[in-house]
């Protein structure tokens, strides 16, 4: 993949360093609230400001129910009914959406289908085709970090059976956008025996015209899944809450794969009341775009090529070794991402608040000083 031409390359510019690994104790004091959990986490894509203040009262207050079995999940239902304006049997609810990936995997490429993805894209779907039979077709993403919709469509018409396309738009680990028109028009002309699995798991994030849900499909075509999740915008990560819209056909062969009471109850309850907190949302997404400007700003003045984000994390360009860099952010406090091959020059880098995104350009300075980026 000619993957250096899709990426923006700007100008060395002044450097203002500050002094290495005795930066460690004014790094912390540079993002103070930080300081009772431990390190600076911008390796998972999780939202800094925790759960909504409304998520958070609601598993107090549920707390004394947590020997019960759960309860609510037709409510929560109910809600995502009038959030998508889709009825409640287009639903499946998993803990977390990677779990609706699974099935969705399962439920329909699997003992001997084909899977069609990007490459570099999520790993996930793959991960759960693994156990089975099933081919794997990856086709490199476009230099712009875009699908390649032409390429994957050839190799979904080579295949016999069953297909499953796994489209994670935007793309993680890139940030990149694929256009909607382009995922429409593929969709309009696809046989019934080509899924779309549409992994809409950063939807929220994204500012750009040329972006739309795939979920319009749903009523009419049974070989459309969405997957959304409450782990992002909502911040929910380590309470594991997800969703799968798809036509109710669909559905219910991806629900057979659930396992049952897979959400629980403290997840349940606090996706109601997440759905219910849109000043969270928009605070959440106000947070993102000032901490993405803060790093986009460092990474222009040290001349570090980026990939421009539709997300809340960002792949950017390293020089040197991306273990040696890992391992020297570690011991300044800072996880960033893991190895995303092929792009073994760049590092992914979460987006946390400004506050630690200014630590973090602070350290990456220093780096720049020893003449480790
Ligand atoms: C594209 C994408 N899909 C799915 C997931 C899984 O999210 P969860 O299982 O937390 O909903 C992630 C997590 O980072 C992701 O990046």
């Amino acid at each position: 993949m000619q993957r250096r031409t899709f990426l923006r390359t700007s100008i060395a510019a002044g450097l203002v360093g500050a002094g290495g690994t005795a930066l460690a104790p004014r790094l912390l004091d540079a993002a103070p609230h930080r300081r009772p959990r431990g390190p600076i986490r911008l390796s998972s894509n999780e939202n800094p400001l925790g759960i909504s203040p409304l998520a958070r009262q609601a598993i107090i207050d549920q707390m004394g129910d947590a020997n019960r079995y759960p309860r609510g999940r037709g409510e929560l239902i109910e809600a995502l009914t009038t959030k998508h304006g889709m009825p409640a049997e287009t639903f499946v609810i998993g803990a977390g959406s990677t779990e609706v990936l699974k099935m969705a995997v399962q439920a329909l490429a699997a003992p001997s289908g084909t899977l069609v993805l990007a490459y570099p894209t999520y790993e996930d779907a793959p991960w759960y085709a693994g156990p089975f039979d099933i081919r794997q077709e990856e086709v490199p993403l476009l230099p712009d970090g875009a699908h390649d919709l032409e390429r994957m469509q050839e190799a979904a018409t080579a295949a016999h059976g069953t297909v499953l396309v796994y489209l994670c738009n935007p793309n993680n680990p890139t940030g990149t956008l694929t256009p909607s028109a382009d995922v429409d028009a593929w969709i309009e002309s696809a046989p019934e025996n080509t899924y779309f699995l549409v992994d809409e798991a950063y939807y929220d994030y994204v500012r750009d015209t040329r972006y739309w849900s795939a979920l319009k499909w749903v009523p009419d075509r049974p070989n459309v899944i969405v997957a959304r999740t409450f782990s992002k915008v909502y911040g929910m990560a380590g309470i594991r809450l997800g969703y799968a819209i798809t036509h109710p056909e669909t559905a219910a062969r991806v629900r057979r794969l659930r396992v049952r009471n897979n959400a629980n109850h403290f997840a349940i309850v606090a996706g109601l009341a997440s759905l219910r907190d849109p000043d969270f949302v928009r605070q959440s997404l106000d947070v993102n775009e000032r901490g993405k400007a803060i790093l986009y700003r460092c990474l222009d003045e040290l001349g570090l090529a980026y990939v421009p984000s539709h997300t809340n994390f960002v792949m950017h360009r390293i020089s040197g070794e991306l273990q040696a860099y890992s391992r020297r952010m570690r011991e300044m406090g800072i996880w960033v991402g893991r190895p995303f091959p092929p792009m073994l020059d760049h590092c992914r880098l979460s987006i946390g608040t400004p506050a630690e995104m200014e630590a973090f350009a602070e350290v990456l300075r220093s780096f720049r000083q020893e003449g480790w980026v």
